[in-house]
């Protein structure tokens, strides 16, 4: 049935691993501004803080008790069985998609366990947490490594790619995403714009400014599975009614 699919994720699916999300309740952006600790105004004023905000959720993602979920190994499946072409877009910076499966996917605003030199960009897998002893070896003298991170103002990764595959794709399944934060925003709308199906997972109801042709209002871990099984059958989203609520 589909050819080219392309999904894009949000924090939404990995509320259920642990991580919390930036807009919900008690989400990260409720105990920062975001100007202090995601932008590159923000790291220059106060480095210490913005390592310290990082190193947390580098922390966080180090303990045991934070694991992929049965939406990430789902799209690990996605990615394995389907015979089209396939691109996982995420806006998480967490690692979850990989402990999942996922091996071919593109982190557009970045990764936690990584850090970056800031004069040759070249990146680190983090080993130890930033701070003014965590240097490059890429240059002379060792530069201070920057959190691996694409801060507001700053040029997400991999946008042509991403660009390439939404014009061509006929399949577009946004999961666990606000949709408030461009480029990623405005994907579903190339997507509609060049012909593809579009349809988001969300444990919020679709607002009525909702893109999106079908809306699954639902936990990540619970409609993923049964909604990748589906495409992997050959199934379309329109002989999927009793899983799909169209949006009015
Ligand atoms: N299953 C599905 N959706 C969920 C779940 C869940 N279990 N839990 C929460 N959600 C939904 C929320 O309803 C919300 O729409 O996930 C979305 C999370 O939204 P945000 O917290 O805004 O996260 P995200 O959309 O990824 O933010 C985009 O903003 O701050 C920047 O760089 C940051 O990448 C981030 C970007």
């Amino acid at each position: 049935m589909y050819r080219h699919i392309v999904v894009l994720t949000g924090a939404g699916i990995s509320a259920e691993s642990g991580i919390r999300t930036f807009r919900d309740q008690d989400g990260l952006w409720e105990e920062h501004h975001i100007e202090d600790v995601a932008t590159p105004e923000g790291y220059e004023r106060d480095p210490e803080l913005v390592e310290r905000f990082y190193n947390l959720r580098w922390e966080q993602l180090k303990s045991t008790d934070v694991k992929a979920n049965p939406a990430h190994e789902a799209l690990a499946q996605l990615e394995a069985e389907f015979d089209g072409d396939f691109l996982l877009v995420t806006q998480n910076v967490d690692d979850l998609h990989e402990r999942g499966g996922s091996q071919r996917l593109i982190h557009m605003h970045g990764e936690l366990n990584k850090g970056r030199c800031p004069r040759s960009r070249q990146t680190f897998l983090l080993r130890e947490p930033f701070g003014p002893d965590n240097v490059c070896t890429c240059c002379i003298p060792p530069q201070r490594l920057r959190p691996h991170i694409v801060w507001f103002g700053e040029m997400p990764f991999g946008m042509d790619r991403i660009h390439d595959a939404l014009e061509r794709c006929d399949l577009f399944i946004a999961i666990g995403t606000s949709g408030t934060v461009y480029p990623a925003a405005g994907f579903v709308d190339i997507a509609n714009h060049h012909g593809a199906q579009t349809v988001e997972v969300n444990l919020a109801a679709p607002d009525r400014h909702s893109q999106f042709q079908w809306h699954l209002t639902g936990k990540a871990g619970d409609i993923v599975p049964r909604l990748v099984k589906a495409v992997l059958q050959g199934k379309s989203l329109c002989s999927l009614a009793d899983v799909l609520q169209e949006t009015d």
